[in-house]
């Protein structure tokens, strides 16, 4: 049986066919960064309009490469929260219009989940239960998942994200957008130690994270304390360090927080996702802290860390478990 699932919860439109048996036909990502690199973020109005005019060719092409057509599906999928409203309202009519059209099932499930989910996918077999860690542009929080669709919150961000940090300390350096593939390029050739950023709760008992107090840190160290604006850095040595010494802030307090919780829960098995997860030092940093834990790491390739719509494929298991959703869907911006 074929899925067809579809999200756009940000700024990318990513439509993806699978099997029931996990076997990724076609995974498709139209990005849109084109359309919010002048505005340094992505801008919810924009984003909703360009999946608008983008999701129909992501769908035919996503089928072509699939070598289906419509008629070869049997159930649609969707993302359909969190996100930004307008981008999920999209996804989530247009998910509704073909299950009505095609007469088939539509199942609906969560960025979240699916995210970790794309680990699974990565893996090609069973991580669960295990440890679950999103860092995206949208969150940072630690799960224990006891199933791909049963997750408990054991600690997430209380102010930004880390991919959020990523792209405000990118703009911050004059790195453009999206911030976290500039930032780590630009860290290649910096000292990791040149600045001691801070690492919000990293010797504390708790499961979250602050990154706000960090990025802030940075801005201090490029204009003096207390001084919000300026001219970036110039490219060179200063700018490299800057980039190193956050890059290693952040990484330190993702793996130290995810020892800890594969500590507390006893799990040795660790699955990662989201945008932050195709940082390679944060996936180095963590595949040797998940050595000295003797535990396992489930860290999906850099296309699958990354918003798309294959891992989706988390409605697989709610199928197994008649889960299905109904033409009164609606889209849910915040994370329940
Ligand atoms: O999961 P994702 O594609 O979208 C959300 O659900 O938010 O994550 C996007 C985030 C952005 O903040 C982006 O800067 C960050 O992931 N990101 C990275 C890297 N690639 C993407 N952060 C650090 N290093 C990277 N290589
Ligand atoms: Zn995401």
């Amino acid at each position: 049986m074929n899925f067809l699932a579809i999200e756009t919860s940000c700024d990318e439109t990513a439509v993806a066919v699978f099997t029931d048996e996990l076997k990724i036909l076609a995974n498709v990502v139209a990005s849109q960064t084109d359309l919010h690199s002048r505005f340094g973020g992505v801008v919810p109005e924009i984003a909703a309009r360009a999946h608008l005019q983008r999701l129909l060719p992501t769908l035919e092409e996503a089928l072509r490469q699939a070598k289906l057509s419509l008629r070869d599906i049997g159930c649609i999928a969707v993302l359909n929260t969190p996100g930004l409203v307008g981008a999920l309202l999209v996804v989530v009519s247009a998910a509704k219009m073909l299950a009505l059209a095609l007469d088939v099932p539509l199942i609906a499930a969560n960025h979240i989940e699916a995210h970790i989910y794309a680990a699974r996918l990565g893996a090609g077999r069973d991580i669960f239960p295990c440890v679950g860690l999103v860092v995206s542009g949208g969150h940072t929080s630690l799960f224990h998942c006891r199933t791909a669709l049963r997750f408990d919150l054991l600690g997430a961000t209380t102010d930004d994200a880390a991919g959020e940090a990523f792209d405000k300390v990118a703009s911050i350096l004059g790195l453009g957008f999206p911030g976290g593939p500039a930032v780590e390029r630009d860290a290649q050739a910096g000292n990791s130690r040149a600045y001691a950023f801070p690492r919000s709760f990293l010797h504390q008992d708790r499961l979250d994270f602050s990154f706000s107090g960090l990025k802030t840190a940075v801005l201090y160290a490029v204009h003096g304390v207390g001084v919000a604006h300026g001219p970036p850095p110039p490219p060179g040595q200063q700018r490299a360090d800057l980039a190193a010494s956050f890059q290693e802030a952040v990484v330190d307090v993702l793996v130290g927080k995810s020892r800890q919780a594969l500590q507390r829960t006893g799990i040795k098995r660790l699955a990662v996702g989201g945008g932050v997860a195709a940082n390679r030092h944060l996936r180095q940093a963590l595949e040797n802290m998940v050595k000295q834990e003797n535990a396992e790491l489930f860290i999906p390739p850099l296309s699958l860390c990354t918003d798309n719509a294959a891992m989706a494929a988390v409605a697989i298991e709610k199928r197994r478990h008649g889960e299905w959703a109904s033409l009164d869907l609606d889209a849910i911006p915040t994370y329940r």
